[in-house]
């Protein structure tokens, strides 16, 4: 059975949960936006937070959408302003998802995305979401994956 993380990360948190995926035999597709984040939070905050706020679908720079050879696809996104990020809005559009075991792993500050989850479960039905609060310094959270 052949397994697909598709993330996208800013911070390193959804890295973290690659390398992790990568020993546990799944293949690895980082996705990332043409247009760059800026480098300060704040500044980080306020264009993330908007833009995920009015669901925005960013354009991606290195986006493969062809997952016709697996069975498993595991979607990773960071949460912003409670929601899921551009650049997996983006995935999620581009990518059929029918007959997959789909999952997806939400990164956050806070440990909780019930706006995310909802979206998700309107979308997808009852999949699985599983929601690490911050992985990159609590590597715990990890074996809250598999
Ligand atoms: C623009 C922006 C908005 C965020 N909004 C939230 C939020 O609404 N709730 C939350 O719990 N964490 C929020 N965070 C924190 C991130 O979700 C968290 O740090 C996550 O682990 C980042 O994943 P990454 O390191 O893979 O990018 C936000 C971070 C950014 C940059």
């Amino acid at each position: 059975m052949k397994k697909l993380f598709i993330y996208y990360s800013l911070s390193g948190n959804g890295d973290v949960v690659a390398d992790y995926l990568k020993n546990k035999e799944y293949d690895i597709r980082k996705v990332n936006m043409k247009d760059k984040m800026p480098k300060s939070y704040i500044l980080q905050i306020l264009k993330g937070g908007f833009l995920a706020g009015i669901n925005y679908k960013a354009k991606l720079s290195n986006f493969d959408n062809n997952i016709d050879s697996y069975d498993e696809i595991i979607i990773g996104s960071p949460i912003w302003n409670g929601r899921i990020v551009p650049a997996i809005n983006t995935v999620l559009d581009n990518i059929t998802l029918d007959k997959k075991k789909v999952s997806f792993i939400l990164c956050c500050g806070s440990g909780k995305a019930p706006k995310a989850e909802k979206m998700l479960r309107d979308k997808f039905g009852d999949i699985n979401i599983i929601i690490l609060k911050e992985p990159k310094r609590n590597k715990k959270e990890l074996e809250r994956v598999l």
